[in-house]
């Protein structure tokens, strides 16, 4: 449904978007994950046919969006970063407007209001104009502007930014509700939204792709991945109890949780052998666990790390 290829976009001296190539099969929820200035939101212009390429080529449900950008558009709904233009139109205006761009006519055009209104719980701010919205609602009405025609496939740069805590659960399960039928690509540097939509990860930092991988598989990259970890009242002593048993390079306690962690992959370290040597050595612990690995960690390992190889 999404196909770019060798896809390319400079500003000056600057690489935004380097040579990214990836394709997008029908149904899958794809998560564009990458740091802030990663070239998530030139890539989305440029499948969405804002933005012209430098080089390489971009094809959406089979339409290539520089030889046939009016059936490629036709094709997609697209939540363009931050806020809508026309600040001075009404949210109903605005939704009309929209309409008559997307050719929308008769019952079907009725319905696919109501929905759109519906769904976002647009209701009562139909009269209100676009510039005294709350960044949450514009955020809104942008996602029903593009979902507005139907389209098969949805381009969106990070639709849950701005939103409260509940909007982003909404926001998250109308998205999920979308996919059933729909090809999705959206942007974020949230983890938890890969965690909580996406069926696949690309993660991008400096315009290049650093990772392809379901969330499951990007998880398992983390170091923490397959660790132990416990909790101890004393955790110098329940370190001191494992000699022998796990290197003391290989343990670290989490600034975060405070849990004991033992990077002992390598020893094929049992849960069953930490607990016998710290009641042995008659240290107090609880919550033993293997570890599913961490996003955050992941994040930083493949965006962080090469920059500052770099500089
Ligand atoms: N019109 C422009 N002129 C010059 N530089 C630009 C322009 N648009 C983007 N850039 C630069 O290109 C790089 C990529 O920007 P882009 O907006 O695609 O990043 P992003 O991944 O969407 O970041 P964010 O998470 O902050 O939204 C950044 O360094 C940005 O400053
Ligand atoms: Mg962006």
């Amino acid at each position: 449904m999404i196909d770019v290829e060798a896809l390319s976009k400079r500003y000056g001296a600057l690489r935004a978007v380097d040579g990214l190539s990836f394709s997008v099969q029908p149904g899958e929820v794809v998560a564009l994950l990458g740091p802030n200035g990663a070239g998530k939101s030139t890539t989305m212009k440029m499948i969405a046919g804002y933005l012209t390429p430098d080089a390489g080529r971009v094809r959406v449900a089979g339409h290539d969006v520089s030889l046939r950008p009016m059936a490629a558009r036709q094709a997609m709904g697209y939540l363009p970063e931050g806020a809508p233009g026309y600040g001075e139109m009404e949210v109903g205006a605005f939704l009309d407007f929209i309409a008559d761009v997307r050719q929308l006519k008769g019952d079907d055009r009725r319905r696919r209001r109501e929905f759109a209104i519906e769904r976002l719980t647009l209701q009562h701010v139909l009269q209100q104009t676009l510039d005294t919205l709350s960044k949450g609602f514009r955020r809104r009405v942008g996602l029903a502007a593009a979902i507005l025609h139907d389209p098969p496939v949805l381009m969106l740069d990070e639709p849950t930014d701005g939103l409260d805590p509940n909007q982003k659960h909404d926001v998250r399960g109308l998205i999920g509700e979308l996919s059933r039928d729909r090809t999705i690509m959206l942007s974020t540097h949230l983890l938890e939204e890969v965690d909580a939509i996406a069926t696949r990860a690309i993660v991008i930092a400096g315009g290049q792709m650093r990772a392809d991988h379901t969330p499951a598989e990007l998880v398992a990259l983390s170091r923490y991945h397959g660790a132990l970890s416990f909790l101890a009242m004393d955790t110098v002593a329940a370190i001191a109890a494992l000699e022998g048993l796990v290197p003391s390079a290989d343990t670290a306690v989490d600034r975060r949780d405070g849990r004991v962690v033992l990077f002992a992959q390598a020893l094929k370290l049992t849960p069953e052998a930490v607990a016998r040597r710290l009641d042995e050595r008659g240290v107090a612990w609880s919550e033993l666990r293997t570890e599913r690995g961490r996003l955050d960690d992941v994040f930083r390992q493949l965006t962080v790390q090469r920059s500052e190889e770099a500089a």
